[in-house]
């Protein structure tokens, strides 16, 4: 008896890959064999990921693009080729210069756009994107990286939620559309993770305001990019052909899926 989980021979094109969970993605699912496309916004930071996989003896390459631009990247996955296996990473969930933590009476449309761009249209573009060839070879995964917010709700964050959980919608969607040609569409719900997104609420130690985050957590601690990768590895592989259109919350027991 074995457990297969080498993805040798699959091509994943990873989106946000440049640091955070989308790196600690890429490093595993490296490990894991695959050929992996790095995508992010900043090309320097993607470069970078490629390195570090090159250095730990994986395969990778470069692939920057906006998500949030169409065009982009159809152009993107047109030089680069099909993939196999897409992972939706890219995310924003009010980091570098975007401001979300507000109520949702006090916002206007110009300040959900952000959230709607990256997190569903460009969920949207990807998975668009990247189907056809999947239909065609009858083989492929689709996974998207959502938070609880989109689960639970999360108040000061409606845009990022209502975004996220578009992005869950969209993947059982595609999931009743594709599922008769071999290709699965899932998404895994994290809760807080320790990312340079979240780094300054954790590097100050145990404030009171790391406490509170973490207060309704049955596992009190912020969640790695290691406890993200390996189930992202199962649910791409041959382990994974029989799950499809599921949410998968890996979140320290902050909520629970019935
Ligand atoms: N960090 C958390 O606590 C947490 C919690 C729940 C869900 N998530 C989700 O996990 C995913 C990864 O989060 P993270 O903490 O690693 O984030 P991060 O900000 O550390 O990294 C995200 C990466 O995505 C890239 N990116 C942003 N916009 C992009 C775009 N338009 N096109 C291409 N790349 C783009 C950024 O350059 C960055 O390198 C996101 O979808 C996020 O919403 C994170």
């Amino acid at each position: 008896m074995t457990l297969d989980l080498d993805l040798s021979g699959r091509r994943v094109l990873i989106t946000g890959a440049g640091q955070g969970v989308g790196r600690g993605l890429a490093l595993t699912f490296a490990a894991a064999g695959a050929t992996v496309l790095v995508n992010d916004l900043h090309g320097g930071r993607a470069e970078s990921v490629v390195a570090e996989v090159d250095r730990l003896g994986g395969q990778a390459l470069a692939c920057p693009f906006d998500v949030t631009d169409y065009a982009a990247v159809t152009d993107a996955l047109g030089s680069a080729g099909p993939v196999d296996i897409l992972v939706n990473n890219a995310g924003n969930a009010g980091a570098e210069g975007f401001s979300i933590r507000g109520r949702f009476a006090e916002s206007s449309p110009a300040d959900w756009e952000p959230f709607l761009a990256v997190n569903l249209y460009g969920v949207m573009h990807c998975t668009r994107a990247a189907l056809p060839p999947m239909i065609e070879n009858r083989w492929g995964r689709v996974l998207t990286i959502v938070s609880d917010a989109g689960r639970t709700g999360d108040p000061n964050s409606a845009a990022y939620a209502a975004a996220k959980a578009g992005a869950a919608g969209l993947m059982r969607s595609v999931a009743l559309e594709v599922g008769r040609h071999g290709v699965t569409a899932n998404c895994i719900a994290l809760g807080t993770m320790r990312t340079p997104l979240t780094e300054p609420l954790w590097s100050q130690g145990d404030t009171p305001q790391a406490k509170a985050i973490l207060q309704p957590y049955a596992i009190r601690r912020p969640g790695s990019p290691d406890d993200v990768g390996h189930l992202a590895v199962v649910l791409a592989g041959e382990h994974g052909s029989w799950i499809t259109g599921q949410t998968v919350p890996v979140n320290g027991g902050f909520s629970f899926a019935l």
